[in-house]
């Protein structure tokens, strides 16, 4: 069949894997990672820990092969993350004053989004900045430096690299709700005092059944705006053992997802959170969960996979 990135093109988006450089040894996951996607993104290696463990130190080997499979596989480089509170190196969780976390996020964003300028097409600068409420999560960035630290990073990142857009990432704001609503808030602010930001990612990490009837409406409203969409991290988990119901309500929602990026003209496309449900990062996280991927453990296409390839 034709590649789902043939398929994407058509439509002028791209559809993206999330790629963890040391299962490209396995000749399945390499083979689906290398015909399928036209974009990827490091699941881990562009992390604060993978990339600055201690300060001043950068480690780029991980991550350098991620850009690499992009640069010989001819993929866009989606840049996954520079602010987040999570894997996020111990030295940085300690710093308490104001003008040394500042320094500590600057120098980190210049130097990772400086190495990647020109290769990186956009990054996810700030990476889960909500609370389910729509208040700011609690982070060491939110705590010491306030609710400006975003603006922060996007001017930072923008410094590092000019030519890449700049998107702030979240999960569960896929529908309309009272975080989405925060983000939505937030990016308007943004915009109306100067601040580069391109683009809004939701993850997309999502229950079988329950894609929310919201999501193009959701969309929309972010592209009216005036920047681009992505559903950036797409996984939709079912309980396991998978029934075939299951599998079966699964591929409807893939199918749903995919139609809801195609009627919003700045929705860039989708990135599903990995290649096959044996590197899934969900059954660790979400006990009795997973199988949300579009191929199984064995690298056959599930039902998922007919019905997203079809929906492009
Ligand atoms: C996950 C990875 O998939 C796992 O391998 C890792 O152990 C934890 O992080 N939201 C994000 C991603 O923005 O970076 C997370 O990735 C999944 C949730």
């Amino acid at each position: 069949p034709e590649p789902l990135r043939d398929a994407a093109a058509r439509h002028g988006r791209t559809v993206g894997v999330a790629l963890s450089p040391g299962h490209l040894s396995q000749p399945g996951y390499a083979a689906i990672a290398e015909r399928e996607f036209s974009l990827v993104v490091a699941e881990n290696a562009m992390k604060w820990d993978a990339t600055e463990p201690s300060r001043g130190q950068f480690s780029w080997s991980q991550a350098d092969q991620v850009a690499d499979f992009a640069t010989r596989h001819d993929t866009e480089l989606y840049g996954h993350t520079l602010v987040w509170h999570s894997q996020l190196p111990g030295w940085v969780d300690g710093i308490s004053d104001p003008a040394d976390l500042r320094d500590a996020m600057t120098d980190h964003v210049a130097a990772v989004a400086g190495r990647y300028a020109g290769q990186v097409d956009a990054w996810d600068v700030v990476n889960e900045m909500w609370d389910e409420d729509g208040t700011r999560r609690d982070s060491v960035f939110q705590r010491v430096l306030g609710d400006g630290y975003i603006a922060e990073a996007l001017h930072a990142a923008r410094a590092a690299d000019p030519q890449a857009d700049l998107c702030l990432n979240d999960y569960n704001i896929e529908g309309i709700n009272a975080k989405s609503n925060a983000m939505y808030d937030l990016v308007a602010d943004l915009k109306a005092d100067g601040v580069p930001v391109d683009c809004v990612g939701l993850q997309a990490h999502l229950i079988g059944g329950q894609v929310p009837s919201t999501l193009q409406a959701n969309l929309q409203r972010f592209a009216d705006l005036g920047v681009d969409v992505r559903l950036t991290e797409l996984d939709i988990r079912v309980p396991v053992p998978a029934s075939a119901a299951s599998l079966t309500q699964q591929a409807a929602d893939y199918r749903a997802v995919t139609e809801a990026c195609l009627a919003v003209e700045r929705c860039t496309g989708i990135t599903v959170w990995g290649v096959d449900d044996g590197h899934s990062w969900v059954p660790d996280v979400f006990p009795g969960q997973g199988a949300a991927l579009l191929w199984d453990a064995s690298y056959q296409p599930k039902p998922a996979y007919t019905a997203f390839a079809a929906a492009w």
